[in-house]
């Protein structure tokens, strides 16, 4: 056990191991300057959860009197834990305050609830979590702002809302994972500890929830609708800075996590391919004045052979050692399909180039308009046949 269940609170620095008993349920609550709301999100926890066997874990930023609330909770109520945290680790910021909150209990309870400490997250939403997630045996359970029967009513002023509804669209158009739930970047959620033992959290991941998804994609993910409620006391911390995190966090995502956004990674494939695609053709058919069908095939076969290797290398870098089979049983469906896309660049290209006009630049555009053709046909062909899931 990393954290002390019982007594007194403990700082992060003086961890000892208690007690071996798993308890069901610890909150994890990150807090910064919240000395108006401690106290009363506390009696609302201890009210909503009774009979459950819960914790509650405060990992503390705080410059004001909130420690010293936690620490006077927590000795009339062994059940309330304080990490406080100083110097280059309070700067760490929010992000690194879950996931070191997480870290820290995982292997002492079965679930892990995140929420926030200014009683925008209701205390009394955590029991059907639990519940829900032992009921759908999920491994995520997200209280989600935007499904049917949730609100977000207390995210302040119409432009909070909008940067709000745009980077949750963000997060799902770029990760597939992000869309199995309706509220990617929520603050409340509750995890099986188990199923997220594995991942290395990376101190850019800032959304947390979004950094689950993306680094487990196998997780089974369930939710439940809450109204996200005005602040209770004090306030936000959300800033630009934390906005441009974000996107930070969104990129990083991308280059580092191999199964992330494939999509989008097929695509920047694609567009190199062109580009190699047209460098060739130029340089053949300009500079060593080779027959436009000759600087063709080459401008297609090089292309054709770049993306095979980029797409080995960077979009699909994680199948190539988990399963060889599958990769092949891939790559062989991906041939004929690549035979038809080359077929309709060529039944394209050629007859505009034959009865329209084969001078620059005309060519190098039907050529372009080839690769439409073949790319559109490949991305039928594949999404039917290759991808199939
Ligand atoms: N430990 C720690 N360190 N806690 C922090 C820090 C920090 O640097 N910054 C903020 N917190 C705590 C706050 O004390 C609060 O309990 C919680 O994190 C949320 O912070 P708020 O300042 O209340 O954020 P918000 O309400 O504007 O944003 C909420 O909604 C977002 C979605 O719109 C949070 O739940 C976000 O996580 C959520 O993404
Ligand atoms: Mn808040």
């Amino acid at each position: 056990l990393p954290v002390e269940p019982q007594g007194q609170a403990t700082s992060m620095g003086g961890v000892r191991y208690g007690k071996p008993e798993k308890a069901s349920l610890t909150l994890v609550v990150p807090t910064r300057n919240e000395s108006g709301n401690v106290e009363r999100l506390v009696r609302e926890i201890r009210e909503a959860l009774s009979g459950i066997d819960y914790r509650v874990v405060f990992v503390d930023d705080s410059t004001d009197e909130t420690p010293g609330i936690i620490r006077s909770l927590s000795e009339e109520d062994g059940r309330v834990v304080l990490m406080h945290r100083e110097g280059a680790e309070r700067s760490g910021g929010l992000s690194t305050a879950v996931t070191a909150g997480l870290d820290a209990v995982a292997a002492s309870s079965e679930y892990t609830c995140v929420m926030d400490a200014d009683l925008q997250h209701p205390p009394r939403k955590v029991r059907e979590m639990l519940e829900e997630a032992r009921e759908s045996d999920a491994d995520v359970v997200v209280a989600s702002r935007y499904t049917e029967g949730g609100d977000y009513e207390g995210l302040s002023g119409p432009v909070r809302k909008a940067v709000s509804v745009g980077s949750k669209y963000l997060a799902q158009v770029v990760f597939k994972e992000a869309r199995k739930t309706t509220d990617p970047m929520t603050g409340f959620f509750l995890v099986r500890n188990a199923a997220i033992s594995g991942i290395q959290f990376r101190p850019t991941g800032f959304k947390i929830l979004l950094e689950i998804l993306v680094c487990a994609p196998e997780l089974k993910v369930v939710e439940v609708p809450f109204s996200f409620r005005t602040r209770n006391a004090g306030v936000s911390k959300a800033s630009m800075k934390q906005g441009l995190e974000y996107l930070s966090h969104i990129t990083s995502l991308f280059w580092y996590v191999p199964s992330a956004g494939r999509f989008w990674k097929f695509a920047l494939v694609g567009a190199s391919g062109v580009l190699v695609n047209t460098f060739v053709l130029l340089l053949l058919a300009e500079y060593f004045d080779a027959h436009k069908v000759i600087a063709w095939m080459f401008a297609v076969g090089l292309s054709i052979l770049s993306n095979f290797l980029l797409n080995n290398a960077f979009t699909w870098s994680d199948v190539r050692h988990s399963s060889r089979i599958h990769f092949l049983l891939r790559g062989a469906l991906a041939y004929p399909v690549a035979i038809v896309g080359i077929g309709a660049n060529f039944a394209v290209y050629y007859p505009l180039l034959k009865y329209v006009s084969d001078a620059f630049p005309y060519y190098v555009l039907f050529n372009f308009l080839g690769i439409v053709a073949a790319t559109s046909v490949n991305f039928i062909l594949s999404s039917r046949l290759v991808f199939k899931p």
